[in-house]
């Protein structure tokens, strides 16, 4: 039989990466193309060495419809996982309309592309963004309330409406997978080379020999920082390959997370000790506007409709940075 064959967009990505890596260990084939805005190509040539396999890489952007119509001819596809994406919060505030043009329009043209073609599916990637800042202490549900604060989590969210009506044709199979708090890595190749999240910003501090800084410590929760669900990337990967292998319908959102909170403090604890420098000093700065005191998944829903749930304790994800 034929391997499966799925187009990987965004590939080059960290997360993209590493779903390309977990696709080829079960035997699926796939085709990755990226724009290689903040994607790296060193990703593709590692995968490529690490499996022994000529991956087809295309250079594209998201928007380049025709482009990407053709090689969805060209290669045959079966499905799409969809990763690419423009994921800065605070630079989604300062230019909308691109994150709504990259976003929510190029997943729809995406979409209309794979009913043109006869792709029948489609796995979008989501994020625990759409839930906005909640005032409450309760895991987010997938059905509870969504009130993204971002041009970045609105456009995530918008384009999760066109993934449904993809998937409620029959037919079509698929979801939308709201990620958490990405960390770790499966090989120092496939690293997180983003600026924007805690552990890279911390890890990026400790090497310039600065101070990392706790965004707020007088949040009500345990020790006063903000608690997030922090989900291996690997995990992002296994939860990918679960989401493609389901053979009963999926329901239109999923998160992906552990269903466990940690605190920005045990973050940075755990970066210290993992570095052996726990003597560092850990600058207490204000509130950063916009952060919830939590924001963790209930992870029930992935569990009971296709049987996921998070392998890597955090303690893992930390120590496969090192
Ligand atoms: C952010 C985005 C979210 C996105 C997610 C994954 C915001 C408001 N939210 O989530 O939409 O889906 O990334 O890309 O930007 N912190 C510090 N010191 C630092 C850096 C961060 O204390 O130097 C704190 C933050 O205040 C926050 C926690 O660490 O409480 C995690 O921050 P971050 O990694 O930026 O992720 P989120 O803000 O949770």
């Amino acid at each position: 039989m034929t391997p499966e064959r799925w187009l990987l967009t965004g590939g080059a990505g960290y997360i993209g990466a590493h779903i390309a890596d977990e696709f080829i260990c079960n035997d699926k084939s796939v085709v990755i193309i990226d724009s290689l805005y903040q994607g790296l190509e060193s990703r593709i040539t590692f995968l490529r060495a690490k499996h022994g396999l000529e991956i087809p890489f295309i250079k594209c952007d998201i928007r380049d419809y025709n482009e990407i119509e053709s090689l969805i001819r060209e290669y045959k596809i079966d499905g799409i996982i969809h990763t690419a994406a423009l994921k800065a919060v605070g630079e989604s505030m300062e230019k909308p309309d691109e994150y709504f043009q990259v976003n929510l329009e190029a997943t729809n043209e995406l979409i209309e592309i794979a009913k043109r073609n006869g792709v029948k599916k489609f796995i979008f990637s989501s994020t625990a963004a759409v839930y906005g800042s909640p005032d409450t202490m309760d895991p987010c549900k997938e059905d509870g309330p969504k009130a993204p604060i971002s041009p970045y989590g609105d456009s995530k969210y918008q384009a999760e409406s066109k993934v449904t009506a993809f998937i409620n044709t029959p037919g079509n199979h698929g979801t939308s997978l709201r990620f958490f708090n990405v960390v770790g890595t499966a090989a120092p190749e496939l690293l997180d080379n983003s600026v924007e999240n805690l552990v890279p910003i911390v890890l990026g501090k400790l090497n310039k020999g600065q101070a990392p800084e706790i965004f707020g410590t007088d949040y009500p929760t345990a020790d006063g920082t903000c608690v997030r669900d922090y989900v291996d990337v690997r995990d992002i990967a296994r939860a990918h390959l679960a989401a493609a292998d389901a053979t009963t319908p999926l329901p239109p959102a999923m998160n992906i997370g552990t269903g466990r909170g940690a605190s920005v403090r045990e973050i940075i604890d755990l970066v210290l000790q993992a570095t052996n420098k726990t003597q560092t000093e850990v600058i207490k700065s204000p509130r950063r506007a916009g952060d919830p005191a939590f924001l963790c998944a209930d992870v029930a829903l992935a569990k009971s409709a296709m049987g996921f749930t998070s392998k890597y304790s955090l303690e893992e994800s930390i120590r496969s940075l090192f």
